[in-house]
């Protein structure tokens, strides 16, 4: 696991984007494992900008987000696939028939999982996945107590994470209560994990994933066990990681 530390959300969002833009140097048809929610914003605006001084080229890049509200169209504000359109896929030469994203429209689940599960693996798995971490210390939409070995599956979101999402919506009634996401499996076969996180919210989540015991009641423990694991996050976010004397001496 290599740690990078930044001391802001902006400069987290620089090297994480680094990150994301050496794989893409270095395999121009990569598979991307995406996310969505606040702390990927930073790290999309960087790539365009990249993209947009003609440093990043995205048109063989494949990309595969995480998940998916159950219930909402790819035309919803709210959906991921809007997120994902608005916030970084409009906006470079990344081409549409590359795109995966769960289809929140899909009332059969096993179908809609094997489905998924499926485009992973035609693609030959994810190359470099993204992640963020809930508060719970959530990866995808994989709550805590959710089974290491899950693929896609349907989720009943927590309250805790209906409450931290409910920023984004008009009103807490109007969070969809499941979510398409991929599993913890999925996110374990990816061949490098970046995971970004930012902000003091995210400090106990963070020791937690890095430091306490590989359990399913913090789903981002498991990641200790992955063997080319990025971790790029802000002094906040490494707060009580600082605080217990855990964090490396390095600055990278
Ligand atoms: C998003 C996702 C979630 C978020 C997590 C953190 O696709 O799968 O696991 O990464 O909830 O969200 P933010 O970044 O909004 O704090």
């Amino acid at each position: 696991m290599r740690i990078y530390q930044a001391k802001d959300y902006q400069e987290m969002s620089r090297k994480a984007a680094n990150i994301i833009s050496a794989q893409i140097i270095m395999k121009p048809d990569a598979v991307l494992g995406l996310a969505t929610g606040s702390t990927p914003l930073g790290i999309y605006r960087q790539l365009i900008d990249w993209y947009n001084k003609g440093d990043l080229d995205f048109s063989e890049i494949r990309s595969v987000n995480l998940d998916e509200y159950k219930g909402l169209s790819a035309d919803n504000e709210q959906s991921y696939a809007y997120f994902m359109r608005t916030n970084l896929f409009s906006q470079v030469n990344i081409k549409p028939e590359n795109l995966y994203i769960p289809n929140g429209l899909e009332e059969d689940i096993p179908k809609e999982c094997s489905r998924y599960n499926n485009i992973i693996k035609s693609l030959g798995g994810i190359d470099l996945q993204l992640l963020g971490i809930g508060n719970n210390g959530h990866i995808g939409f994989n709550e805590p107590g959710e089974a290491f070995e899950t693929e896609t599956h349907c989720v009943k979101l927590t309250e805790n994470t209906i409450e931290a999402n409910a920023r984004f919506f008009a009103s807490i009634d109007e969070v969809p209560k499941y979510a398409y996401s991929t599993g913890i499996k999925n996110i374990m076969q990816a061949k490098s994990i970046l995971l970004a996180a930012s902000g003091k919210a995210k400090a106990e989540a963070l020791y937690k994933a890095l430091y306490g015991p590989i359990s399913p009641s913090v789903p981002a423990s498991i990641l200790q066990l992955h063997n080319n694991v990025y971790i790029v996050a802000d002094e906040a976010a490494f707060s009580l990681i600082r605080e217990k004397g855990l964090l490396p001496d390095q600055e990278a």
